[in-house]
């Protein structure tokens, strides 16, 4: 075994994990009205998985089950169908792939796997066309479809099956398998330009072995390309087939050998990906890549992967960057050789300039010889260490953008999606990552799902079997202080101090203010402060059970209850509830005063919602409600506002006051949707029911006594609840002392 192989066992058989936990401040549920997400789905479309965007970035190609679309996105509130064509395979093709043994429905449609541009005026599609993959050309305004002979080498039989298609100067380079079992990967050249021939891999030797291909980039300024994937990795002794994660270069422009290698790659080279913290197990198993370019004149090309293990039993995976200087660095390295009898690899010792050039069309038969027996890289590509480490999220997509906040400096904001649904906004900072939210795009996890992000829209569009998704890289109007928004981090979101909102950050800016790193909120938002909204009114009656409502506006957040009443909240009458609700009792004590809720995150406290009690009057009469009825000639909905989040009795002011509350509370709740005021909304929902009837029984008093009756029994079964509760408290300690009384006796038994 090779020494450098030993030193990697070493590192598996030391490596234990020790992940850590990068949470997200916020989450929003699927189908949430606080972070609206725009969907498209037809009925009779399914599997819309495969997507490219237009270079103008108006217009989404997506490649699904025997269909390929254009998508208009010009808009960001709607996407709308543009065209539409149906490619499925004929009756007797269908019947062909199921008497091969495949399933009509889930393996003989035709997947779209394949959408790239060819040329200015037309794509090129692959699809797995029952079992039988076919390729075309598509005009890409009419969507009109040419269809070619075979797709065979360019896209997999197996609509299951990863593959990766690339379009450079109206050449096709694609990573496929090219059989109907999908087990002989290719990676090779179509539709090659100025005369020269295709080329694909040489297979006298084995040059991938069971790859699951990922994805591709091209390095124009060395006419290079790199195709991402995990293979297994023969260059390591291992009881178990050890997955390693690999970059291959081929050249753009390579035209095979004259009499070695004649019509395969004399560029094919592989190096290893590492993705590794310090002495844990490597994250060997890739899953995606993004490749970033760099920004003008300054850094480098950045391609972000996202890993899993192998050796994971949980959820678990890492993200780690690779620059493109030392991808290139690792091919313009030193070769192994692999012997053809022991199927061995070791060091290629001396002088061979050439491997991993480019341009070797000419070169001796010996080179080539050489170049056919070493295509591994000594080195591998190192990540300085991974750039996020999560051990409860499985990663399986990663976007990644910069962006310019208002100081000048920029970041680097990632975007993870979960196999279990969920996208992971991350910025990048020295300190480490930060989650700034989790947006849910899909319930059921996806077998085949692909994600694109739109710069110029701002938006990531999510492409599953059931429909596409388009997700806008941020909501800054979540955001709904100066404290909140400069406390969220997110270097696309700053306070306008001119129009007192939290606004999309795009570059430098003097009026808007925010701090990505330190989040200072007390010095950022200094003159913002003492504008809190004014407390919701909420009268109560003696005796009624009061629950005032507040929603958390960060994961992270702690609240606390404070009340003009009460320097503490005297724990044996208030209840503070998970929820962050407030119960408790109304009493002569307890009312008459104002409930302030608070939040408190990383040393910032902000008031989130704050009540301001009042005993009711007598539910019978009418009395006008001197606070919110300034004038006699106001109308009903001018009365009724700031009314309590919770069932009041049907006395004459209260009356049409369901729709007000809605605005109330949409102003209480903040943003997480998990923690809304569940049972206010569902109050609000019965008052909307409600109102009508009450209408109709404005002046039957026969309503209130019933209310009365309820209030009673309700009084009546909560005094009991407390009883019971203190008897089984009394009757726990008795038992306790008994117990311990029998243990004493027993150590006595034991030490005598
Ligand atoms: C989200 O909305 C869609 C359509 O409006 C509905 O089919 C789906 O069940 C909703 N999902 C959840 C989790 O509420
Ligand atoms: C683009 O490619 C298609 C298919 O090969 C061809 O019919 C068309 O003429 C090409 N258009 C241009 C502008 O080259
Ligand atoms: C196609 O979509 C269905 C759900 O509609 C899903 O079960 C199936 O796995 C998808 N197949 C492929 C190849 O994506
Ligand atoms: C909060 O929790 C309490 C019990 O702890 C429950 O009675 C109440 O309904 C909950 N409120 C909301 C808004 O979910």
């Amino acid at each position: 075994m090779a020494p450098s192989s030993s030193l990697f066992l070493l590192v598996l058989l030391c490596g234990h994990s020790v992940s850590v936990s990068v949470s997200p401040r916020l989450s929003f549920l699927l189908n949430s009205t606080q972070r609206p997400l725009v969907h498209f789905s037809l009925h009779d479309v399914t599997n819309t998985t495969t997507l490219l965007l237009s270079n103008d970035g108006s217009t989404l190609y997506v490649g699904a089950r025997d269909a390929v679309l254009s998508l208009d996105i010009s808009q960001s509130d709607v996407i709308s169908l543009r065209r539409k064509v149906q490619w499925r395979p004929s009756e007797a093709e269908i019947k062909e792939c199921s008497k091969k043994g495949k399933n009509e429905v889930l393996d003989c449609p035709n997947f779209i796997r394949v959408l790239q541009p060819i040329n200015a005026t037309h794509l090129y599609a692959c699809g797995s066309h029952a079992y039988s993959p076919r390729d075309a050309f598509i005009d890409s305004v009419s969507l009109s479809l040419v269809e070619l002979s075979s797709g065979k080498g360019r896209c997999p039989f197996n609509p299951f099956q990863r593959n990766i298609a690339i379009t450079i100067d109206s050449e096709l380079f694609s990573a496929t398998t090219g059989d109907f079992r999908g087990v002989e990967p290719q990676i090779s050249r179509h539709f090659s330009t100025g005369g020269r021939s295709d080329v694909c891999q040489d297979s006298s030797v084995s040059l991938l072995e069971e790859p699951t291909f990922i994805t591709a980039a091209a390095d124009s300024s060395q006419n290079k390309l790199y195709f991402f994937f995990t293979e297994v990795g023969t260059e390591f002794s291992f009881v178990e087939k050890l997955q390693i994660a690999r970059v291959v270069q081929v050249c753009k422009d390579d035209v095979g050998g004259q009499r070695t290698l004649q019509k395969k790659w004399t560029s094919f080279a592989k190096a290893p990906l590492l993705c590794q913290s310090h002495k844990q197990l490597p994250f060997n198993i890739l899953q995606d890549v993004f490749t970033l370019p760099p920004l003008e004149g300054a850094a480098d090309t950045l391609f972000y992967g996202v890993f899993t293990s192998q050796w994971s039993s949980r959820p678990e995976s890492a993200v780690c960057v690779f620059k493109l200087q030392d991808v290139r660095a690792a091919f313009a390295g030193s070769y192994k050789k692999l012997d053809m009898q022991s199927h061995q690899w070791s060091p290629l010792l001396g002088k061979h300039s050439y491997l991993g050039k480019c341009g070797l069309g000419g070169a001796s038969d010996t080179e080539l010889e050489m170049v056919r027996m070493s295509f591994l890289t000594r080195g591998g590509v190192k990540a300085l260490a991974p750039l996020l480490v999560s051990s409860e999220q499985s990663f399986s997509r990663v976007a990644a953008m910069r962006t310019t906040v208002v100081d000048g400096k920029h970041y680097s904001v990632l975007f993870l999606l979960t196999e279990s649904g969920f996208l992971h906004k991350v910025v990048l900072l020295d300190q480490g990552p930060r989650v700034v939210e989790e947006i849910q795009v899909f319930s059921e996890p996806q077998l085949v799902k692909n994600m694109v992000l739109s710069s110029s829209k701002g938006a990531l569009y999510v492409g599953t079997s059931e429909g596409v998704t388009s997700v806008p890289v941020a909501t800054c109007s979540i955001y709904r202080s100066c404290g909140q928004c400069v406390l969220a981090g997110d270097p696309l979101c700053g306070w306008s101090l001119r129009g007192g909102a939290c606004v999309r950050v795009d570059g430098s800016s003097d009026s808007v203010v925010q701090d990505v790193e330190n989040r200072d909120v007390e010095n950022k938002c200094a003159a913002q402060r003492g504008i809190g909204a004014p407390p919701t009114e909420v009268s109560v009656l003696e005796n009624e059970v009061v629950e005032l409502c507040c929603a958390k506006p960060s994961n992270f957040a702690r609240l606390t209850w404070t009340s003009s009443l009460f320097k503490l909240l005297p724990q044996r009458l208030f209840i503070q509830s998970a929820n962050g609700s407030l119960v408790f009792l109304a009493t002569a004590a307890t009312t008459a005063g104002v409930y302030r809720c608070e939040a408190e995150e990383d040393g910032h406290k902000e008031v989130v919602v704050s009540y301001s009690m009042r005993a009711a009057a007598s539910p019978r009469s009418l009395r006008p409600d001197d606070e919110s009825n300034r004038g006699g000639d106001e109308t009903f909905e001018d009365i009724a506002t700031g009314k309590p989040p919770m069932r009041t009795p049907p006395s004459g002011d209260e009356e049409d006051s369901a729709d007000e509350f809605t605005a109330d509370l949409a102003d209480a709740t903040a943003a997480i949707d998990g923690d809304r005021c569940r049972k206010a909304n569902d109050l609000k929902e019965s008052l909307r029911k409600d109102s009508q009837s009450q209408r109709e029984t404005f002046e039957d008093t026969r309503k209130d006594k019933s209310y009365y009756s309820e209030l009673l029994a309700v009084s009546l079964l909560f005094f009991f609840c407390v009883c019971v509760l203190l008897l089984c408290g009394a009757l726990y300690l008795w038992c306790h002392r008994k117990v311990e009384v029998k243990v004493d006796r027993l150590d006595a038994v034991d030490t005598s």
